[in-house]
């Protein structure tokens, strides 16, 4: 699945203006599940899609990656523990935060496209309870105040700018079943997504392919897992397109590229219109 990635991103690559990378690079926090982790990212490729030593690799692109990390980033130990430092110490080419946050912009003839992720792992082990954290994230308010004054200055400076926000939970309900992966505190994140007119709120978290679209809310489009090797759903890459004039969106579209075992790669459809 690894080699398969790494081919698409060579492959398609040119295609792209940004690769999103929603978090849970790595399976925990401890140094060499982060260093694996960091090296499939930021090894440079000499064998095609392969690294110096025959490994995968996405090819150290640090200009068109963009990262926000996750729960299984900041695992301590394998029960869950939070809050570990080795993914600030590793990512550094890929995750430079202020508070929290991080942005990037995209330009595109007159439009900008501003990418503003917040980090909403947890900051401590008693933000959640017992093993009940494992899955859990809390939209803390400081890092979703800084996510919208990002978002503020950026339109002060680009006056046709449309935003777009990457968290690694996604800020929707989920059923009961689900309840231990409930974004702690999404309705305070997406009710300042809508106020501070977030075209899209793009998240993974969930191994799953799924759009939300309730309505009055900002949309979010929730990312399945690239690499997984298990799971209730395909291992997926999602292509989106997003058509913009005059500081509005037009158009987002969407091609899901699922993994095919028949094909022995990830094989997509075509774009087709979600918003
Ligand atoms: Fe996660």
């Amino acid at each position: 699945m690894a080699e398969a990635s790494a081919r698409f991103v060579l492959e398609e690559g040119e295609n792209f203006d940004l690769f999103v990378v929603s978090g849970d690079v790595a399976t925990i926090g401890t140094k060499e599940s982060i260093a694996a982790a960091f090296n499939f990212i930021d090894d440079k490729r000499v064998h095609e899609y392969l690294n110096s030593q025959w490994r995968p690799t996405l090819g150290a692109d640090e200009e068109r990656f963009f990262l926000v990390p996750g729960n299984h980033d900041r695992y301590r130990d394998i029960f869950g523990g939070t809050a570990s430092p080795e993914f600030d110490r590793a990512f550094t080419k890929y995750w430079r935060p202020t508070h929290g946050v991080q942005h990037r912009v995209i330009q595109d003839g007159d439009s900008h496209l501003a990418v503003v992720a917040g980090d909403f792992c947890l900051a401590t082990d008693d933000e959640a309870s017992g093993l009940n954290r494992l899955g859990r994230g809390k939209a803390h308010a400081e890092v979703v105040d800084e996510m919208i004054s990002r978002t503020a200055n950026l339109r002060g400076k680009y006056s046709d700018l449309i935003a777009i926000w990457v968290v690694h939970f996604p800020p929707i309900g989920l059923p009961w079943k689900e309840s231990p992966l409930v974004l702690i505190d999404a309705d305070y994140f997406r009710s300042q997504a809508k106020r501070y007119g977030v075209a899209l709120v793009l998240a993974g978290h969930l191994h799953r392919n799924q759009v939300d679209l309730s309505p009055n809310q900002t949309p979010v489009i929730c990312g399945g897992s690239m690499c997984v090797c298990e799971g209730t759903d395909h291992n997926w890459i999602h292509g989106i397109e997003i058509e913009c004039e005059g500081g509005e969106v037009r158009e987002v579209r969407k091609n899901d590229f699922v993994w095919n075992d028949n094909v022995g790669d990830f094989v997509g459809t075509s774009f087709s219109r979600i918003l």
